[in-house]
Formats: C-alpha cells, structure tokens, sequence
C-alpha cells in the first residue's frame, strides 16, 4: 500500500514509523524543510528503540527506512492508497489541509483523519467525495499502542472502512469501530477522567503523586491520569476537552481551572519540560 501521513508531529511519525514497519511505502508531508529533518530523525529514532527491544534488526530498519520518503510537496501524493491527517487538533487547520490533499490524491485512495475529538461529518463538508472520508484514530505511542479506533461518518462507505481496517491491522492494531460522537469511545471516557482527577487534586483530595498512585497500583494503570496528561499534552487535553464540551455542554468536560492555569503559564508537560511534574 502507498501511504501518505499528513503532518510530521508526534503522531504523524508514529503512524509512518509503524506504517513502514508493516511494509508500507510511506511519505510524511511535513510543512517546512526544518521539520523534514525533525521527522527522519525522529522516526530512526523510534526504530532504535524497536531494535533495544529486540523488536527489530540493524537489517530490518534499513530494510525500513527505504519505504520511509518525507516531503513538504502535496504534488508528491498522487499515488497513494490511503492518507492519514495527522496535523494539530484545529478544525479550521483541518479542513483546509483535507480540502487541498483532495485536489491531489488518486480517485481511489481512502483520506482518514486522526482527529482525537472533532466530528468526522464537520471535516467531510470540505470534501468532494465524502464516502471515502472516515476517522482512524491512533494512540501514542503509535509504534506501542495496539487500539486505532475506525470513526464511520454519516457518508462514509463501507469499502473504505474496509480498507482503512485492514491498513490498521496490518500494523498490528486491534481496531473498534464507533460512531462519530463527541471524543468518540477514548476520550469520552479519558478525558472525564483526567478532569475528575485534577478536580479531586484541586480540592486537595489527595496530592499528584497520591492520586497517580491510585491509579497505578489499584487499577493497574501503567500512568496515573496527571502523569499521563502530562504525557499527551496539557494543552492537547485542554483542547479536547472543551471540543467535547461544546459539543455536549456537559460541565464533566469543562477543563478544570488548574489545567487552564497550567496551560496559560506554558507549563504544558513532558514537551515543555514541566508540567505538573518536572522532566
Ligand atoms: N517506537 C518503538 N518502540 C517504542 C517507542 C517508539 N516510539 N516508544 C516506546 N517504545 C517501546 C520501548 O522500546 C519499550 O519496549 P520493551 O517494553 O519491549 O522494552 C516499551 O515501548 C516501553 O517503553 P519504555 O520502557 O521507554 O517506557 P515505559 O515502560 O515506561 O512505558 C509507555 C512507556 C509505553 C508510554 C507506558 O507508560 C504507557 O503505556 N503509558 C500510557 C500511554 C497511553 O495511555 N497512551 C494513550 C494516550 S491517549 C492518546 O494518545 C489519544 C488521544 O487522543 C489523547
């Protein structure tokens, strides 16, 4: 299959570090030659940590980096089978990028988004052919986590839900399909989660590390929530929080007044460098 990510962020090198894992030729259009760089390199890294996890041979990432192209042409996406969006969580970004891709993609590709909140139908207007449109939704790591979840749009066909889940599964996914509803299953219930936790932290219930121990050790999470929200992305919680909020006005998905602060002062985590812990 020829696959094209758009988008060369942490997802967008993730899905093409496993895409060419699976034998996929894959192009990242990135949008700068700056970021071009970032993005070979940050996918050979990943396939370092593959081969210390005795995931990979010396060989086989070569093997892989063959099948790995990154451009920032749009021109060099004519051929693909299937293109994933994988550029940052704004719809307006969104539907620009998935309205040009389509002026340049074959008739026949399938165009998928890796949208973590937005709804699949509020893209699918931009589009000419909205049947071949639908949600492939990732998790990071991409290379380690095994779930994609496959969002169907009120248009999307059935041959490209087919296709779309036999490229996930040929990544080694186990895909669920659900339908295209506010955060779709993932984030329905992660986001509540993360928000009820940094409530109960607000209200001095217990203190970071205590509520993450909670989780780790009672439910065998292998993060606590405030650990994990630094993980993802403060920011990126924030923002998909309040897309489920205004799309539900359910005061659960309202962010937590401490996440705003956080993300107001630039204390995002793990990328900032600090975020409710320090790294
Ligand atoms: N490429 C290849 N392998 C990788 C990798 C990469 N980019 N990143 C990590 N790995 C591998 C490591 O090589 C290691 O392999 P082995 O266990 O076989 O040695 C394994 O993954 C674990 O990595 P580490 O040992 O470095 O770290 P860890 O054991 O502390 O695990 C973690 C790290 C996998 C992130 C784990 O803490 C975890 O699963 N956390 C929860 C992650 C999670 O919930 N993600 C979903 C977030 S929600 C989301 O993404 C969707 C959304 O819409 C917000």
């Amino acid at each position: 299959m020829k696959v094209i990510v758009l988008g060369s962020g942490t997802m967008g090198c993730g899905i093409a570090q496993s895409s060419i894992v699976a034998g996929h030729e894959t192009t990242v259009i990135a949008h700068s030659e700056k970021s071009m760089g970032n993005a070979s390199e940050a996918i050979a890294n990943g396939l370092d940590r593959s081969i210390k996890a005795g995931k990979l041979t010396a060989e086989g990432k070569s093997e892989c980096l063959k099948l790995l192209k990154v451009s920032f042409r749009l021109q060099d996406c004519d051929d693909a089978d299937m293109v994933i969006e994988a550029v940052p969580e704004d719809v307006d970004l969104k539907r620009e990028v998935l309205a040009a891709i389509e002026a340049y993609v074959s008739q026949h590709a399938v165009i998928a988004t890796n949208t973590s909140s937005i709804r699949i139908d509020s893209m699918a207007s931009v589009l000419k052919d909205k049947g071949r449109f639908l949600g492939l939704h990732f998790f990071n790591p991409v290379p380690v986590m095994k779930l994609v979840e496959l969002v169907s749009g009120m248009d999307t066909s059935q041959e490209a839900l087919d296709i779309a889940k036999g490229f996930a599964s040929s990544m080694g996914k186990t895909v669920v399909q659900v339908k295209d509803s506010p955060g779709f299953v993932s984030n329905r219930i992660l986001m509540a989660f993360i928000n009820e936790s940094l409530h109960a932290l607000e209200e001095g219930v217990a203190t970071k590390e205590g509520i993450d121990t909670v989780a780790r050790l009672g439910f065998n999470h292998p993060m606590g929530p405030i650990e994990l929200a630094d993980f993802i992305g403060l920011d990126v919680c924030r923002d998909i929080m309040k897309q489920i909020y205004d799309q539900t006005h359910d005061e659960k998905f309202r962010p937590a007044g401490i996440l705003e602060s956080m993300v107001g002062k630039g204390m995002l985590g793990r990328k900032t460098k600090k975020g409710f812990y320090d790294y």
